[in-house]
């Protein structure tokens, strides 16, 4: 009987190894665990559902911020032991989810969530009521009182990264964003992402600066890694395109010389952008990589579902020496922070 169950799930390795097109050896007798930051998220979420639907490689492990959230995944089907309730901002929660889950390896997509302010749900209301489209300049987003960019982009980035270290976990995947490795959007303050949320007194926004902090800080944590920065993302099925590498947000310059021009996008779809994300720990070529991540259009070019060769066929990455951070543009308290990895 015993012999029969290693068979069974030696053979579905195998059959998603075959499928994802990645190498995998065998299924390991302890299965190893991905904590999964953000999993109450559009794509932290997608992420544990495909790798609960393939149970026999990784186990993944959620990180959500509330109870509410804890409560949904279980019910989904999730174990008791899956599921942790911790506010990234919050070291004490971090730190004792992480030691608790034992994962090994950890895949962040906790990011700063925006909420339309009074005045936009009002000029909505009123474009409604005399029927005409609704515009959402980005001045009237928010964010929650406490959890802009830099106390969870940032902070609760810094809390899950010292925490991995204290733990060991063997590899961090980090989801960050098209426009932080290009001094022309990080450093322009009038950046319609790094306005949002921004406060008279300057603080509040610059999602940009503070992804790009934490992005740093992985790198200097000594941790094996990978960081993705995809463009604007959206919620179209997986599978259908083909994905798009760049560095340095050339995918973003191309866009704009271009004048806009969508021929290669820089726009990726969810489940696409889970799949990448949970093959950046099974891809040997992911290991310590940086890199943009586009699709094209549907219809144009070859899907991607060979991710090793994908990894593979890039040799350039993200190049941060540099250092395109305009110190005399940063936020508040930009440079007063903390950048040591602590031990
Ligand atoms: N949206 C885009 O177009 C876009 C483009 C490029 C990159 N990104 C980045 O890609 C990642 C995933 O994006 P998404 O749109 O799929 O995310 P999302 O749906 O906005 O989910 C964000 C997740 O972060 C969690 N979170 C926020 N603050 C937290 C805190 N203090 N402690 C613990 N968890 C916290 C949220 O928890 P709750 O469910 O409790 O709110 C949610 O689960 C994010 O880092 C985002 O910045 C987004």
């Amino acid at each position: 009987m015993r012999l029969l169950l290693q068979l069974l799930l030696l053979c579905d390795a195998v059959r998603w190894a075959i499928s994802s097109q990645c190498a995998f050896s065998a299924a390991p007798a302890q299965l190893p665990k991905v904590l999964i930051t953000g999993a109450s998220g559009r794509t932290g979420h997608l992420i544990f559902k495909r790798l609960q639907r393939e149970p026999h490689i990784f186990r993944p492990v959620a990180m959500v911020r509330s109870k509410g959230a804890a409560r949904r995944l279980k019910k989904a089907g999730a174990a008791e032991d899956q599921v942790f309730v911790a506010d990234v901002r919050d070291h004490g929660q971090v730190y004792e989810s992480l030691a608790s889950s034992q994962c090994q390896y950890m895949i962040i997509c906790s990011g700063a969530v925006i909420v339309p302010t009074r005045r936009f749900l009002l000029r909505r209301l009123v474009a409604r009521l005399f029927s005409r489209r609704g515009q959402k300049p980005p001045s009237e987003w928010r964010y929650k009182r406490g959890q802009a960019p830099r106390e969870v982009d940032w902070l609760g980035t810094k809390n899950l990264i010292d925490s991995a270290k204290r733990v060991g976990v063997e590899h961090v995947v980090l989801c960050s964003t098209m426009g932080t490795s290009c001094s022309v959007y990080l450093n322009d303050p009038q950046n319609e992402l790094n306005r949002v949320g921004r406060k008279r007194d300057g603080t509040g926004g610059d999602i940009l600066w503070w992804k790009r902090k934490a992005e740093e800080y992985v790198i200097a944590s000594g941790l094996t890694y990978t960081i993705c920065h995809p463009g604007s993302l959206v919620d179209s099925p997986g599978g259908r395109r083909e994905l798009v590498w760049g560095v340095n947000d050339d995918l973003l310059r191309q866009r704009r010389a271009e004048g806009g021009g969508e021929r290669v996008t820089v726009s990726v779809s969810r489940p696409d952008l889970a799949e990448v994300l949970v093959q950046s720990l099974v891809c040997d070529a992911a290991k310590n990589r940086n890199f943009d991540l586009g699709s094209r259009d549907e219809g144009q070019g070859t899907p991607t579902n060979d991710f090793d060769a994908f990894f593979r066929s890039h040799s350039s990455d993200t190049d941060y020496s540099a250092g395109p951070v305009d110190e005399a543009r940063a936020p508040p308290g930009y440079y007063a922070e903390q950048t040591a990895v602590a031990a």
